[in-house]
């Protein structure tokens, strides 16, 4: 990051998953102009720059990462006009609009792959990755994310087109120049029309090798396996440095990249400012792994590896939730007994550390997964794929679904809960995805009314940020307290010093008494309800937040 960049390090970025936002016309999806209606609630909560997932025109297989039309909106969402009376209105009220930019793929729909496809010889015949069948069969076994054989055959030119997500998704062929052109000029056209950002999806796959052919996997389909060695190629580098150079050092932009990098230095290569790439990645991890494998010890690690290797030159974008993950209080909290306490403690844990907060909407309410039903009720096209291997491994029936009922993306997608009534006050039609029943008690109505809930947590805690420059700008240095699970740590300029503690668990934890010394007035708990901070010994999921 440039130094006269560093505007990005005062940012909250909030995201919004439109489908499941707000319902303005009843017809049971979230659209453009119920965004515009609750942007004096967004202000209320004191963001200032809204993350809008895929709102272009789609057949919405993968939800609108599948574009059919980057230059149009979805007809389900509004008009062009909507969405320029939200660019107007976000910047009356200081709010950046940071659109979601997929152009590792297309859809199948999209007009480029329509031509593509027709035959060998169409002038837009290198857009899409096209390789010949090998011995009758798909080039290579590589597996797609979402299940199945990564290539589909096409009969018109007798040849597969790779697709790393869906088969709707076909990958764009970056090696194409033409093709850059055209992604380059539809961007420098968004940017011409007042964005301010874009989160780019699924960036570390952009390059992809040419001798497929040639490859050492096995060529026919006996057992899929994953294409590992695409992602981070030094061309994929190459590409996001001519996005760089051609549209966001211009412009002065904010850029993210969602990547998938193996290790913390692979991380660093995307945000260290002689790479020039982006601002700061959003890192890909499998909701399932992450699912089987997290620990607060293991964040805790992760946290300081990623602070520790950037700290110098680079920023972090800090998230504990996105449209693809689990609900966080239900993964890494307690959505039972400790539900409030714990949703304030991840609150307060993740923005009191370094980066760039992101908030994923209804996780300022507390929101958490859900169970559907049935797997019918299920939207998630990796959920429903998943089932099914579920049930090919021998799983029961009840087994599949509980298991998916976990795993599922639709947990972080089902609507907004703005009130208690049965929809949630999303929509007055039928949700195209089932309300989350809790709504009778999580929701925003109340908790705008109540001066203890998470949501009025959230509001502190970003009030705070702006007027704290250790907390938007400090050094980090996480102190030992001998426990696990008891997190101390200190963030510092030369005018101020913070410390926090926060107890990731469902015991007891007393701090230290050295640690406590000097600590000063304490600036939020997340026991407020409780009264507040009452000694050293930690209660379950309780942070506070002291100034030195
Ligand atoms: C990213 C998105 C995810 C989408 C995928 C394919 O990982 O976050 O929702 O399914 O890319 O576009
Ligand atoms: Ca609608």
């Amino acid at each position: 990051m440039t130094e006269q960049k560093s505007w990005i390090k005062d940012l909250v970025v909030y995201q919004i998953y439109p489908r499941s936002f707000y319902d303005s016309n009843g017809d049971g999806i979230g659209d453009l102009p119920g965004i515009l209606q609750k942007l004096d609630y967004l202000e209320e909560l004191g963001i200032n720059a809204l993350w809008l997932s895929p709102v272009y025109r789609s057949p919405n297989d993968d939800n609108g990462y599948d574009i059919s039309g980057y230059q149009e909106i979805m007809e389900e969402f509004g008009t062009m006009e909507d969405w320029d009376r939200l660019r107007d209105a976000c910047r009356q009220k200081g709010i950046r609009v940071i659109m979601d930019l997929v152009v590792n793929h297309s859809s199948d729909e999209h007009p480029w792959f329509i031509e593509s496809r027709s035959s060998r010889e169409n002038p837009k015949s290198d857009y899409y990755i096209w390789r010949d069948p090998v011995d009758g069969h798909e080039p290579n076994n590589w597996a797609s994310a979402f299940g199945g054989s990564a290539w589909e055959y096409v009969p018109e030119r007798g040849q597969y087109y790779f697709h790393y997500f869906s088969k709707k998704q076909p990958d764009l062929n970056w090696a194409c120049q033409e093709l850059r052109d055209e992604v380059i000029g539809m961007m420098n056209w968004w940017v011409d029309k007042g964005v301010e950002g874009f989160r780019v999806d699924a960036i570390s796959y952009l390059d992809k090798p040419l001798d497929f052919p040639d490859s050492t996997l096995p060529p026919r389909p006996d057992g899929y396996s994953f294409p590992d060695c695409l992602i981070c190629r030094p061309g994929t580098h190459a590409y996001i440095r001519e996005m760089n150079r051609r549209v966001f050092a211009p412009r002065n932009i904010l850029t993210v990249g969602e990547v998938a990098a193996p290790t913390v230095e692979e991380l660093g290569n995307y945000v260290k400012t002689d790479r020039e790439e982006f601002d700061m990645v959003i890192p890909f991890v499998l909701p399932k792994t992450e699912i089987d494998t997290w620990s607060p010890k293991r964040l805790k690690k992760d946290i300081e590896e990623t602070y520790q290797a950037m700290k110098e030159d680079g920023w972090w974008a800090r998230f504990f939730s996105n449209h693809d993950k689990p609900r966080q209080v239900s993964l890494y909290g307690d959505d039972g007994e400790y539900w409030e306490v714990s949703a304030k403690f991840l609150a307060m844990f993740l923005h009191s550390l370094p980066g760039t907060p992101y908030v994923y909407q209804g996780e300022e309410i507390g929101m958490t997964n859900v169970k559907l039903p049935s797997i019918e009720d299920y939207d998630d096209p990796s959920t429903r794929d998943q089932y099914q291997q579920y049930l090919l491994s021998g799983m029961t029936p009840e087994a599949a679904l509980a298991q998916a009922q976990l795993e599922s993306r639709d947990n972080a997608r089902t609507p907004m809960q703005w009130d208690n009534s049965e929809t949630g006050g999303f929509t007055s039609g039928t949700p195209w995805l089932k309300t989350n029943p809790n709504t009778r008690e999580i929701n925003v109505e109340t908790q705008r009314r109540d001066s203890h809930s998470v949501y009025q947590c959230y509001r502190k805690l970003i009030a705070l940020r702006k007027e704290s420059p250790a907390l938007s700008r400090g050094d980090l240095v996480f102190l030992e307290t001998g426990q696990e699970d008891l997190f101390a740590l200190t963030r510092s300029t030369a005018e101020e010093t913070l410390l926090a503690f926060h107890n990731f668990s469902r015991q007891e934890h007393e701090i230290p008494a050295a640690l406590l010394d000097g600590a000063g007035e304490v600036l939020l708990s997340s026991y407020d309800r409780e009264g507040g901070y009452r000694g050293p010994v930690l209660r379950p999921y309780e942070s506070v937040i002291f100034r030195k």
